[in-house]
């Protein structure tokens, strides 16, 4: 993970403090004890805001959510989630999605929402881009604003300002994984791969601009994951266009898809080097979601998987054999294994409060 230790050492010297004095690896898997944790993105983290917005919608509903609730609970798999996983692994209970308008919420919120973009609609509109759902989508810019509220009407109502922030401070941010709507639905529209780079710099801007805001309000612990090797979803595999066959490579994924989403990881890095620069004593990590699905790839058979590029389509009898539920969803089965990746490469390696 370079990305992490290039941020990360520009704080060299608090780094090392925090290693040589203060109980850094105190809890169980060497994770910091963060007093909260707050999640933005889209359905790859929604724990249930979804099913608040659109009751009948399908995450709503079974077969989502059969293997571990044997109903639908608004997360978009059989069962938990990546943060479910990384929550309880920072020995927190699950977030309460922010729309539940939970009163237990000194552990965190989630305020990711399923189908949800970085980009505002008004930039898909000018370029002709529509899809059915778009009613439910809330981009970022409109998770910030319930973070906003939430600070106000909960977590730092009666604090000051300076008092909000030195709480937040002591918080884990995870903004994302966004961004892979900002390119599906267009694609689905009938975009092509190629016309997607023109959409990299926008979007990667808008993720720069909310982890800009995050820190405004206090942030200090923030970690920014990357997209997965789309190319290797169902989704787009069992896409009947006439170039789908022509695309694959060796691993059987759609070879452009995945460097589109390797541009982007790319250019996110980039970015999040340089806000790591203009803020030495922000700690901002890139969350490296693409090895942690490449290496899930690659070592499928031996956990016990089926064609890791198959998906269980919602209604297998095993969802544990599949890394994907649906078509872009990851099963529970695989976001354990994922989270463990994120746990061990990047959370880990955040430096503890004081
Ligand atoms: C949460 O609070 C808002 C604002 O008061 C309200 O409109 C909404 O129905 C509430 N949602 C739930 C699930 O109680
Ligand atoms: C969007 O569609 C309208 C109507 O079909 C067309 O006139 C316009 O040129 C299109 N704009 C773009 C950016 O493709
Ligand atoms: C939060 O409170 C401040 C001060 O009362 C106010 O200026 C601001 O508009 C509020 N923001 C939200 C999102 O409620
Ligand atoms: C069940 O699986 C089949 C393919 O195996 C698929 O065509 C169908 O849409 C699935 N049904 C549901 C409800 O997901």
């Amino acid at each position: 993970m370079a990305m992490a230790c290039r941020v990360v050492s520009s704080n060299l010297v608090i780094l090392s403090l925090c290693l040589l004095v203060l109980p850094c690896l105190s809890q169980g898997q060497g994770l910091c004890p963060f007093e909260a944790i707050y999640q933005f993105g889209d359905s790859i983290s929604d724990t249930g805001n979804i099913g608040f917005i659109n009751p009948m919608g399908p995450c709503s509903n079974l077969p989502y959510g059969k293997t571990q609730f044997g109903k639908g609970v608004g997360r978009c798999s059989d069962g938990l989630l990546m943060i479910d996983y990384i929550t309880q692994a920072l020995q927190h209970p699950l977030l309460p999605p922010y729309l539940q308008n939970s009163t237990e919420t000194n552990h965190g919120v989630n305020f990711a929402v399923a189908g949800s973009t970085d980009l505002d609609t008004d930039f898909f509109k000018e370029r002709n881009v529509t899809w059915k759902n778009s009613q439910n989508d809330r981009p970022i810019h409109d998770q910030l604003n319930w973070f906003r509220e939430h600070l106000n009407n909960s977590v730092c109502k009666t604090l000051m300002p300076t008092e909000c922030a030195r709480k937040l401070s002591k918080a884990l941010f995870i903004l994302g994984e966004i961004g892979f709507n900002d390119f599906n639905w267009p694609l689905k529209s009938g975009k092509t791969v190629t016309e997607m780079t023109a959409y990299i710099q926008p979007i990667v801007q808008k993720t720069t601009d909310a982890v800009r805001e995050l820190i405004r309000q206090g942030a200090v612990r923030i970690v920014v994951p990357g997209l997965f090797p789309m190319g290797c979803f169902p989704l787009y595999l069992n896409h009947k266009g006439p170039n789908a066959v022509t695309l694959k490579d060796a691993s059987g994924c759609l070879g452009p898809f995945n460097q589109l989403a390797k541009d982007y990881n790319k250019a996110l890095q980039d970015a999040l080097s340089l806000l790591g620069k203009e803020n030495p004593n922000v700690f901002i990590l890139y969350g490296d979601y693409y090895t942690a699905y490449e290496s899930l790839l690659r070592n499928a058979p031996g956990l016990g998987f089926d064609d890791p590029l198959k998906s269980c389509a919602g209604n297998c009898t095993n969802p544990s054999k599949y890394l994907i539920f649906d078509h872009v969803h990851p099963t529970q089965e695989a976001a354990k294994h994922l989270a463990a990746y994120v746990i061990k490469e990047t959370l880990s390696k955040i430096p503890c409060a004081q």
